[in-house]
């Protein structure tokens, strides 16, 4: 679709992609736990997104737990060829929706048949290992026992790409001596650039990043230069945002996450958005 092919490309391993997918964590219930209060609107916004060109979507079988996965199933199989869907394992669901960590080999193996059976394919794509030292950021520790886990997996032909989530530099060198890291997948945008050195080494060596809560996830970016930029060039702040982060770097892949087809629209359009120099200035300072 001419719009986003505004947005340019980036490979994921052996697959390309064009730079702003859709993030599906939004589409299952309250806190990501449970069904969505409106089924039939998830499944026009992931039908919509594909008709809109959108060939790199982000789930994982946590979400719901199951609920994100069987949408996309009933909405989108049999997927399009182009389409690369990207899950992540290492986390599981408490009874309530807590968030817990899940790295025995029994777990990661489960979590990875889980996601083959909800999404109904027999191989996935992309499956990040989501460190879990602390849910809320990246932590030290070795990741070397689970990955090891998703290696095996992945000679036994069950996953083609592996990448990580919510790691620290040392644990992305601890991952690459051991297997083919293809994407990084980590909180960052306008408001949170810890990784700033990491995107960039990651951009020499070729490797995609996948900045979570693009738009600041759950508490959206609210600020008076984001603001005053948007108003400045006749758009929503949500669109600088994301045009920004298509600036920052050309390994950066967005994956916004809505449950609305109104905001995936406005999401889609920042790929068109020119951002100028003064504007760029401006949120670099922010
Ligand atoms: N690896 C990890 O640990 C991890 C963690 C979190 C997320 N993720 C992935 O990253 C993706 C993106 O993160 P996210 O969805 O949590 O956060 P996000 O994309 O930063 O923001 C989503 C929030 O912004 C709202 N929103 C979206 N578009 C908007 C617009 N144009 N105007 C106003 N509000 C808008 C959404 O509400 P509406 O639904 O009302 O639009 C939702 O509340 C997720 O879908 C998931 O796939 C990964």
């Amino acid at each position: 679709m001419k719009s986003l092919a505004k947005a340019g490309t980036f490979e994921i391993g052996r697959r390309t992609v064009k730079r702003l997918g859709y993030g599906a964590m939004q589409l299952a219930g309250p806190g990501v736990f449970g069904p969505p209060k409106d089924h039939a609107a998830a499944l026009a916004v992931l039908r919509e997104a594909v008709a809109s060109g959108v060939d790199h979507i982000d789930t994982s079988d946590i979400y719901g737990p199951h609920v994100t996965n069987r949408i996309l199933r009933e909405a989108l199989h049999p997927y399009p060829k182009d389409l690369v869907i990207a899950t992540k394992v290492g986390a599981k669901r408490g009874p309530r929706g807590s968030w817990e960590p899940a790295f025995s080999a029994e777990e990661i193996t489960s979590a990875v048949h889980d996601n083959l059976r909800n999404l109904g394919v027999d191989v996935l794509e992309v499956v990040n290992l989501r460190a879990m030292f602390d849910a809320q950021g990246p932590a030290e520790g070795s990741i070397e026992a689970p990955l090891s886990t998703l290696v095996k997996l992945q000679r036994e032909g069950k996953v083609r790409h592996i990448g990580l989530s919510n790691v620290t530099a040392k644990q992305v060198e601890e991952g690459r001596s051991m297997a083919e890291i293809v994407c990084v997948q980590n909180h960052y945008n306008l408001a949170h650039r810890s990784d700033d050195a990491l995107i960039d080494r990651l951009a020499a060596a070729g490797i995609a990043y996948v900045p979570f809560f693009p738009l600041g996830g759950f508490s959206p970016l609210q600020s008076t230069s984001l603001t005053a930029v948007a108003e400045k060039l006749g758009v929503t702040p949500m669109q600088v945002a994301l045009a920004w982060l298509l600036r920052r770097s050309p390994n950066i892949l967005l994956i916004p996450g809505t449950s609305r087809v109104e905001h995936l629209r406005e999401n889609l359009a920042s790929a068109e958005l020119e951002l100028p120099a003064d504007a760029l200035g401006e949120l670099d300072r922010m």
